[in-house]
């Protein structure tokens, strides 16, 4: 697959990645820090594991940045949503998952409904030890499409996610259900 999961507003190891002040991580930093993580096979299988649902456990991540190990049964997704300003990285460290994407920058506010031109869909599978970074505004939802096994991943954001927005899709048309907040989730 050679689709660019790198926005042209935020290139692959962009100083820009924190705020301007503070520089955090970069995109590969953040791949590197989730890639070591996911070969800690001690540390991967200490995450809990429930069949009926995700589990997770927060990691410290590099520069301040949000780290998490996260349980997918199987046929569990986490719905289209995207980070907010947030950029980060995420990688398979058992089983498999599925990432589907956008390659387009959304407007960020004002809008309710939108309808997405042709062509825009980017599909990845990321087995054991494969991942990936992305930029911020990046849009999708990530599943464990197998019907028998468990899949973990390791994920980091920076800065720590303020928001994510819920999206939920009909054809071409993402429609935004929901922003969460830290609050809703931890
Ligand atoms: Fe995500």
């Amino acid at each position: 697959m050679s689709a660019s999961p790198v926005l042209p507003s935020s290139p692959a190891g962009s100083p820009s990645a924190g705020s301007p002040s503070a520089p955090g991580p970069s995109q590969a930093e953040l791949l590197d820090f989730v890639r070591h993580v996911a070969a800690d096979a001690e540390l991967v299988a200490s995450l809990p594991i429930d069949p009926e649902g995700r589990t997770w456990v927060r990691l410290d991540g590099p520069g301040g940045s949000e780290a998490w190990l996260i349980g997918w049964p199987p046929g569990t997704g986490t719905g289209w949503h995207d980070h907010g300003k947030s950029l980060g990285a995420f990688m398979t460290a058992a089983g498999e998952l599925r990432e589907n994407s956008l390659a387009v920058r959304l407007p960020t506010d004002g809008w309710k409904t939108l309808e997405l031109n042709a062509g825009v869909d980017r599909e990845r599978r990321l087995t054991a030890g494969a991942g990936r970074a992305f930029g911020r505004y990046h849009v999708h939802e990530v599943l464990n499409e197998s019907p028998v096994r468990h899949a973990v991943s390791v994920h980091a954001y920076y800065p720590p996610l303020p928001l994510m927005r819920r999206y939920s899709r009909s054809g071409q048309t993402l429609r935004l259900e929901q922003v969460e907040r830290p609050a809703d989730w931890q």
